[in-house]
């Protein structure tokens, strides 16, 4: 099987055994609490899991610079965006050794980690401001990762963490959420050995389908695994639960039995585009993947990044052998009237623009909220169906 990034085993920093968790739970109960943002405590979450395997824990300022600045730690090691724990005030926290963080996400704060305090640092407005810059390409308080980076404060708290929770991602989603150790089990018990990941924060439309077809052929793929996001998104974003109903609805409809894994993962959209799009290389190798599809505007929000720049990173920025994990690249995808099939445009080059059918996020939204069908060739009845209820729900 795939190694885990730069380790020979995963490293899930969730504490397993449930004695050991009671413990640590009652110990944390004694320990000065911190109410830390929903980003870090995603973060936690995502180092409970062994996604983010080899990291101990949250990066100190010049670990979360210099992984701004070149995708490298202090140390040497491969990492392409900031793993931190930001706060505004740690004025409370100057002495202590050992910290109790607390889940912003779930009813009475429970504590999602334990953590060691090792610096307590200030990053400067040029810092903040080039950390974003790097790892966002914008400094726009628009764009929607750039508000939460820059929202949560700017005092790093480093140190490793001990991860007692798994957040709401286990009680909300217990068909969907999983761990990178436990996708591991899952494809080692399938005996599968390639494996293409898909990434995704939507309900799965007829393009998306078709990359993953296309992919698993492509590389010749034991099986599809595909990854949605289940943590924060944007306003107007669809819902983790109706986007995993319209996956389901057409995984069962229109794939194989047996060729498919349906997960998430806890994690809050970053909208970093390129750099995230290598952070999803990096934890999808984590969790036992050979291959990740990157198609258009991967992780991308609004126009801050070129349609394929998610793609020339790869090649641009990430030095050879930085990562096992390949990428397939797929090219824009959409339904082609004259073929009357879903497409790769680089394979149909005499078709026009108006030979295919494309709808942006903002016509679907739109003609979903207005009570319209989404056409057949663009989405699947069955899909289409929920996303018509949702937005009924929703306006009622
Ligand atoms: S993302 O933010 O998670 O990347 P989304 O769920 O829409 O958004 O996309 C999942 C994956 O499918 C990404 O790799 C994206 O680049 C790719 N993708 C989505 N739509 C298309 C399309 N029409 N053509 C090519 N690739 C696409």
């Amino acid at each position: 099987m795939i190694e885990p990034h730069a380790a020979k085993a995963l490293k899930p920093l969730y504490v397993q055994d449930p004695k050991q968790r009671a413990e640590l739970i009652s110990e944390a109960a004694t320990l000065p609490a911190l109410l830390v943002s929903s980003a870090a405590s995603a973060n936690a979450v995502m180092l409970g899991g062994g996604y983010f395997t080899p990291l101990p824990g949250f990066m100190d300022l010049a670990d979360a610079l210099g992984v701004a600045e070149s995708m490298h730690t202090a140390a040497g090691l491969f990492w392409p965006v900031p793993i931190v724990n930001m706060v505004r005030d740690a004025a409370s926290l100057q002495g202590k050794r050992r910290i109790a963080l607390r889940d912003p996400n779930v009813d009475g704060q429970p504590v999602v980690a334990i953590q060691e305090v090792q610096k307590i640092e200030t990053a400067t407005d040029t810092q903040m401001q080039r950390m974003t810059e790097r790892v966002f390409c914008t400094t726009d308080p628009k764009h929607p990762g750039v508000a939460a980076f820059n929202g949560a404060g700017r005092t790093l708290i480093s140190g490793p963490v001990t991860v007692l929770s798994h957040s709401y991602f286990e009680p909300e989603f217990p068909k969907t959420y999983r761990t990178a150790y436990q996708i591991r089990a899952e494809i080692q018990g399938l005996g599968w050995d390639k494996v293409v990941a898909f990434q995704t924060r939507n309900p799965m439309h007829r393009a998306h389908e078709e990359l993953c077809r296309m992919a698993h052929h492509d590389v010749g793929a034991d099986g599809i695994l595909i990854h949605m996001l289940l943590g924060k998104l944007k306003a107007g974003d669809i819902p983790a639960e109706v986007r995993d109903q319209c996956i389901r609805a057409m995984v069962q409809n229109y794939f194989p039995k047996g060729t498919v894994l349906i997960t998430g993962y806890g994690f809050d959209m970053l909208y970093a585009g390129p750099r995230e799009a290598v952070l999803h290389a990096v934890f999808r190798q984590n969790a036992g993947c050979t291959h990740l599809i990157v198609g258009r505007d991967h992780a991308g929000v609004g126009s801050y990044y070129g349609p394929f720049d998610a793609q020339t990173i790869f090649d641009r920025e990430v030095p050879a052998g930085a990562l096992r994990i390949q990428i397939y690249k797929a090219d824009n995808t959409a339904w082609s009237k004259k073929l009357g099939r879903v497409v790769m445009m680089k394979d149909a080059p005499d078709h026009r623009p108006e030979d295919f059918i494309n709808l942006s996020g903002t016509k679907v939204r739109e003609m979903l909220s207005k009570g319209e069908a989404l056409p057949p060739e663009f989405s699947r009845p069955e899909c289409a169906e929920i996303l018509k209820r949702y937005y009924q729900s929703t306006a009622a």
